[in-house]
């Protein structure tokens, strides 16, 4: 059975498991974020990334995509489950809530977007970018642990390291963005050229720039996100258990 990889921001996931390093963070495209660690979780290898590195250290933009996603491709997972934590645009994205998006806008620039080198252009299909079945398979978790989940809407990832402008987060709502974090791009495309299912699990941690009456605080979105962190953390011990395929 196969493994299957988690990429995690920057809050741990908190299962009472011993996870082991699994070799280096080197590829051809530089250096991962960090080494990728395994555990079983459940009835499933589980291959963890620090998508930021341990500690945390690379911001949005900084981040070696390309790198992460080879090290969870050598370790052979079968799918992927990113943790995105996000701020909130549409009605259903309320601080605290969780979101299986089914749909991006990508607003970041200058990111490596390929693994094809320039001269070798090469045209993925990106109509759906998160993976079908195993989004399903997230909700149908959520159902079982009692975790309420929203099923779709659209992910916008901005540049960051800075938070958006009121203005940008409007037309962000205009465009139908339902959350907006900086790390689904160009993670998403990058695991569809290397053929592995992935699917986010957005956690929203702040009302986006100008939709609360306060500025977007930062120490209140670090406690959301421990909070959220608890909760992900025991839908994905259920997930592991009900997963069907992916191997
Ligand atoms: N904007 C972008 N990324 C984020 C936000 C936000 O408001 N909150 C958490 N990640």
């Amino acid at each position: 059975m196969a493994s299957i990889g988690v990429i995690r921001g920057s809050g741990a996931l908190d299962w009472d498991v011993d996870w082991r390093e699994l070799g280096d963070n080197h590829t051809d495209f530089g250096d991962g974020s960090a080494r990728p660690v395994i555990a079983e979780v459940g009835d499933r290898e589980v291959v963890a990334m620090a998508r930021h590195g341990e500690p945390h250290r690379y911001a949005p933009h900084a981040v070696n995509y390309r790198a992460n996603l080879k090290l969870l491709e050598r370790h052979g997972v079968g799918a992927i489950v990113a943790l995105n934590t996000v701020g909130g645009i549409g009605a259903v994205a309320e601080t605290g809530a969780l979101i299986v998006p089914d749909q991006i806008i990508d607003y970041t620039w200058g990111r490596i977007q390929s693994f094809s080198p320039e001269d070798a252009v090469r045209h993925i299909d990106f109509s759906e970018p998160f993976d079908g079945g195993l989004r399903a398979e997230l909700l149908r978790a959520g159902e079982i642990a009692g975790i309420r989940l929203h099923d779709g809407g659209v992910m916008g990832v901005t540049q960051g390291p800075r938070l958006e402008t009121a203005a940008e987060i409007a037309r962000m709502d205009r465009d139908g963005c339902a959350v907006v974090g900086m790390t689904g791009m160009p993670e998403a495309v990058l695991a569809r050229e290397l053929g592995i299912p992935y699917a986010s699990l957005s956690l929203v941690v702040n009302p986006a720039a100008g939709l609360s009456d306060s500025m977007v605080d930062l120490d209140e979105i670090r406690a959301v996100s421990e909070q959220g962190m608890t909760k992900i953390a025991e839908l994905l011990g259920v997930f592991f258990q009900i997963l069907e395929g992916f191997d």
